[in-house]
């Protein structure tokens, strides 16, 4: 006794050929869906335009204004003056310095331009590849400031060197602060 029939096979055949038209050798065309009702999503897309808001973007901004959890407000410009008006601010972490925790942030996020010793020979300068000499912690300048200067430096930037507010918690900048603090006090022991 035969398991399948003609039919039987029609039908196989059939199912084959279904299944075999939903290969592609163009993996650039997704092809033909079925149900596409989960991938083309009717909502608005996170990076879309959106006519519904007054600015046509869908990813709307913070109020003007409004400070983030875990931020204050730190209304200062990069400007020479507004360095020397945050130099009053107290360092609230300055007794509570977690070396191991500063030392990650700074191998992360500054050690390529200012060094291990923070003398500002970072490999990003000796290898040429970066041509502003980063500023050396350990010069008088540097030495001169104080915490709130150090902190409205790395927040918003100093000279040539750009803002690294937008990377970094309140916390770790403090505790950068903390960590500059401790390299100059390692170069002159
Ligand atoms: C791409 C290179 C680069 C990176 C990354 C960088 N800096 Fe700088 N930084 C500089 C340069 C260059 C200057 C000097 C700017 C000038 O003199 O115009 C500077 C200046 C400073 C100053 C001012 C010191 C002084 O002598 O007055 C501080 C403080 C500072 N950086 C801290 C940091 C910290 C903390 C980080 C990491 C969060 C960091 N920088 C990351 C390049 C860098």
């Amino acid at each position: 006794m035969k398991i399948f029939n003609y039919k039987h096979w029609v039908v196989i055949a059939a199912v084959i050929v279904v299944l075999f038209s939903s290969c592609d050798d163009n993996r650039n065309e997704p092809g033909y869906s079925y149900f596409n009702d989960m991938e083309a999503s009717r909502a608005y897309e996170t990076y879309s335009a959106n006519p519904n808001y007054s600015d046509g973007k869908t990813m709307v901004g913070p109020v003007e204004g409004t400070v983030a959890i875990h931020e204050h407000a730190f209304g200062f410009e990069k400007t020479p003056e507004d360095e020397i008006k945050a130099s009053s601010i107290e360092n609230p972490l300055a007794d509570q310095f977690d070396i191991e925790h500063a030392k990650k942030v700074y191998e992360q996020y500054c050690i390529i331009c200012h060094g291990d010793k923070g003398n500002g020979q970072g490999f990003l300068y000796t290898s040429k590849k970066y041509p502003f000499p980063p500023a050396n912690y350990l010069a008088e300048r540097a030495m001169a400031k104080t915490d709130g200067q150090l902190f409205h430096n790395v927040r918003i930037g100093f000279g040539v060197m750009g803002a690294h507010g937008p990377q970094l918690s309140v916390d770790d900048t403090w505790q950068l602060v903390n960590y500059i603090n401790h390299l100059q006090d390692q170069a002159s022991k």
